[in-house]
């Protein structure tokens, strides 16, 4: 009897105990999933607090106290978070693609500070991005910012569906306490894509080096048609080889090599616009022959005015049919209006500064536009701006250079920001290609035909004034303007010129080309660059 009891005693008290121990495992359990859920709305905690279809779950009461102790630290840079998620779309609105490496900061900083669980996407290797997860990586800003409040408005969904006319917070309790688990998860894989879109968008691209690859290139003058005479340097008896097998490989990341396919899927029904000068066509050709490598049915490539591309005409528009979309070609010089006006008695040429090409017309539908001018703004072509620049009826006596194209980009830039519907279309500004003519100019001997290799160092090099003029342009544009910074990268390839290969042997001249660039060769690169950036945008 008394054993019994003293067992029964025990077994209650070990029940007891048990219970204790299991109830509080449980509590802690879901009192954890409970924080990391709420840390992102500390900042509407009175609304939640208030608002009664919420308030009905056990836990509250006993958990409130503890959690305003553990929030404060926890969850601050989640508030930040929010504020991000909600404010951005306008502001970011306001700035141009590439000006946003505040927004990597606020992110670096939540990346610390929630100290979101490790799992499979975040143990990737630091920098090492693999191509496959870089897709949805390198997303700039103004995606980013989509990706975020989807995943919100979804949540508001879910929300919305099990309780009628609540208010935001409330909301996303009562879908916690439904879809918990679920959340918890959603939640880890919303931060751990912020950290890789972090990752990427910190990867420099210009920091980096070629890397000697066999697998290149991507095309030759044999399976692309599209290379025009003066940029096809096999055909024209160029024998070296090598300048057609380097790959630009950043020090932080990897440019995932590209895709005709996914290419022509990321631009289906769609126009791809290049407008620029003669570097601007170069860089188009090579994206023709690129995408013509997924092309089975060569009869389905076509030039909608079947014209052979030649550098003496202007704009071409060539047809994916299986693909329904355009690749295009304006010639710009620079952008803005080439004209004439009288000065004295006589009527010369000048540059409008202040007004767009007239070819504008032409590009305004694209849905895509790659945009390029610096070569023409020199001081030969621009008649050392003496009576050649002009602004309404004025032509200017004289206006420096910079100046001029300073102000050609602004009204470049004001004709985006009335006429281009960012929801539409996606602008890209290509910053100059450099040249490389030694012992002289390009008109008095100067050479680059001995290269055949790219440079060790760029030493030298200083970012030119253009680039920095384009680059404070576009940051104060409304509209979104991403920059193929190409300038520095390009400056290792003095191997990537046709010097003499620029026409047939035919013809003789002591010009060499050393600011065009042979196909296939350095515009690949840039065109892989392109790809790049509009697949990331994608996802
Ligand atoms: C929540 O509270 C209401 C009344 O306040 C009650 O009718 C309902 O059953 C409660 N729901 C749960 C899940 O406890
Ligand atoms: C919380 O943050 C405060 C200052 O913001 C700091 O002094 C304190 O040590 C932090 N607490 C913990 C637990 O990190
Ligand atoms: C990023 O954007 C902010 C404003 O949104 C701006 O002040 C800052 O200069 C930009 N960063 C760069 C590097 O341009
Ligand atoms: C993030 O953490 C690392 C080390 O864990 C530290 O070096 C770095 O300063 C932290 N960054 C921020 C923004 O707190
Ligand atoms: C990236 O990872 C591969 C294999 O995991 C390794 O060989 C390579 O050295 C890594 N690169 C960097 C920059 O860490
Ligand atoms: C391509 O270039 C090679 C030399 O590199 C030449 O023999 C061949 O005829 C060229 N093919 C075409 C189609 O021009
Ligand atoms: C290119 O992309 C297509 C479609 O996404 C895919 O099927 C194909 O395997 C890719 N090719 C290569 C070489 O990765
Ligand atoms: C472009 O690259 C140059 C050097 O390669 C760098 O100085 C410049 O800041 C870069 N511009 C942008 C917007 O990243």
């Amino acid at each position: 009897m008394e054993r019994q009891r003293s067992f029964s005693l025990k077994s209650t008290r070990f029940v007891v105990f048990s219970f204790t121990i299991t109830s509080s495992i449980i509590f802690l359990t879901f009192f954890s999933f409970w924080v990391i859920k709420f840390t992102p709305f500390i900042n509407q905690e009175t609304h939640f607090q208030l608002s009664k279809p919420a308030v009905n779950v056990s836990l509250k009461p006993l958990t409130v106290q503890t959690l305003t102790g553990s929030r404060r630290n926890f969850t601050a840079p989640n508030a930040k978070n929010l504020i991000l998620i909600d404010t951005p779309v306008n502001k970011l609105d306001k700035t141009s693609g590439f000006s946003n490496l505040s927004v990597s900061g606020d992110i670096q900083k939540e990346k610390n500070d929630t100290q979101v669980p490790k799992d499979e996407a975040s143990k990737g290797d630091g920098l090492n991005v693999t191509s496959l997860s870089r897709g949805e990586e390198s997303v700039p800003a103004p995606s980013l910012i989509e990706v975020q409040s989807n995943e919100r408005l979804q949540e508001k969904k879910i929300g919305a569906a099990s309780v009628e006319k609540i208010e935001l917070p409330s909301d996303q309790q009562i879908k916690k306490e439904n879809v918990r688990a679920a959340s918890v998860q959603k939640v880890e894989r919303a931060s751990n894509k912020r950290i890789e879109e972090k990752k990427t968008r910190d990867c420099d691209i210009t920091n980096g080096r070629w890397a000697y690859d066999e697998s290149y290139p991507l095309y030759t003058n044999a399976t692309c048609p599209f290379i025009d005479e003066g940029f096809n340097c096999m055909s024209n008896g160029r024998l070296d080889k090598h300048y057609i097998k380097w790959k630009w490989q950043p020090h932080d990341c990897d440019i995932p090599r590209f895709n005709a396919t996914k290419m022509l899927e990321l631009i289906r029904g769609k126009r791809l616009v290049f407008v620029g000068d003669s570097i601007n066509r170069n860089q188009w050709e090579s994206m023709l022959c690129m995408l013509f490598g997924a092309v089975r049915d060569p009869r389905k490539v076509y030039e909608t005015h079947g014209r052979r591309i030649t550098k003496d005409k202007g704009n071409y528009c060539f047809k994916f049919v299986d693909y329904k979309c355009t690749v295009e070609y304006y010639v710009s010089h620079f952008l803005v209006h080439e004209g004439k006006a009288r000065v004295g008695q006589k009527r010369v040429q000048t540059l409008r500064i202040d007004s767009i090409d007239h070819g504008s017309s032409r590009w305004r539908g694209a849905d895509i536009l790659i945009f390029n001018t610096a070569h023409w703004w020199s001081h030969y072509k621009t008649k050392a701006g003496i009576n050649y620049y002009q602004e309404g009826d004025q032509v200017l006596p004289r206006l420096d250079v910079s100046t001029a194209f300073k102000r050609a980009l602004m009204t470049w830039a004001s004709w985006v920001d009335k006429r281009i519907n960012p929801r539409k279309t996606q602008i890209f500004f290509r910053n100059s290609a450099p040249s490389h003519f030694r012992g002289g100019q390009w008109n008095a001997g100067g050479h680059c035909a001995e290269a055949t290799q790219p440079l060790n160092k760029i030493s030298g090099f200083s970012y030119p004034e253009k680039n920095v003029i384009v680059e404070d342009v576009i940051k104060r544009m409304r509209t979104p303007v991403t920059l193929l910074n190409i300038t520095s990268l390009s400056e290792y390839r003095i191997d990537g010129h046709p010097s003499i290969y620029g026409r047939n042997k035919r013809y003789s001249s002591n010009i060499q080309d050393c600011s065009h660039w042979c196909l296939p060769g350095v515009p690949d690169t840039w065109n892989e660059l392109l790809y790049f950036q509009l697949q990331s945008k994608k996802e």
